[in-house]
């Protein structure tokens, strides 16, 4: 906690734990853990889904004396052992993975999905055409419900609390610029824009987007990170985590 009372959250994402990282995170978690309370983690926790990299990880993880509230990402995905890999991280006392749940860490509400694409604005897929199109913007549509009532049960269980939501894709399109214009809908969605609107989260972190900027706003009123480590490093960030205090 700060002198204000306020909680300091530091966000990251995109940490792709590869095999020969074995003891090259020791010196960030336990930097991160001096300088902030809880410790945010967007997505692709490891680099090819495999679950040998998840166990690099837990790991690592002995120097973080914070909390870490974390969701996975589509490298998580690759191999399709996103649970198993889940579930070692998980096995971590200290650590939450989340996928369309919540949790209460120092009185502020984490909301946490994977989230997908689909595309920003005007130019957002629609459920149209062939079924495969239609089943990758149902997956955009169910990932948006997901976070939408993961933020209601922290509405419904505690009074007037202070949201905080992560996800691995862009809820905007505002922080994938730099991106190639291309391959925008596979970046984020602006479908998960509108849960974060609704139901008044006061800040969203997010990654994927490797060579996005990383800040913009939904309308102005919800504040978007991505915190990508790549975007955080080229934002001249020594240390690679960014610090929102709460
Ligand atoms: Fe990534
Ligand atoms: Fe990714």
């Amino acid at each position: 906690m700060t002198g204000e009372n306020k909680t300091r959250v530091a966000a990251i994402a995109d940490i792709h734990i590869a095999e020969t990282d074995k003891g090259k995170w020791v010196e960030f978690f336990t930097d991160v853990s001096k300088n902030a309370d809880v410790l945010v983690i967007c997505g692709d926790l490891t680099d090819t889904g495999d679950e040998s990299e998840a166990h690099i990880l837990v790991d690592e993880l002995k120097s973080c004396s914070i909390p870490v509230v974390g969701v996975l990402g589509n490298h998580d995905h690759e191999k399709n052992r996103h649970k198993l890999i889940r579930q070692i991280v998980q096995n971590h006392p200290n650590v939450h993975i989340l996928d369309g749940e919540a949790v209460v860490i120092a009185g502020i509400g984490f909301a946490g999905v994977k989230g997908f694409g689909g595309g920003f604005d005007n130019h957002m897929l629609s459920m149209f055409g062939e079924g495969a199109m239609k089943a990758f913007v149902q997956e955009a549509v169910e990932e948006a419900l997901h976070l939408d009532r993961a933020l209601a049960r922290l509405d419904q269980d505690h009074n007037n609390i202070k949201k905080i939501a992560l996800m691995h894709y862009s809820p905007i399109k505002e922080t994938v610029l730099g991106e190639p214009e291309q391959i925008f809908p596979f970046l984020g969605s602006s479908r998960l824009a509108e849960p974060l609107l609704r139901r008044n989260v006061e800040v969203a972190f997010h990654g994927h987007a490797h060579i996005g900027v990383l800040e913009g706003s939904i309308a102005g009123k919800v504040k978007v990170f991505n915190v990508a480590k790549h975007v955080l490093k080229k934002s001249g960030y020594a240390r690679p985590y960014f610090i929102y205090e709460i």
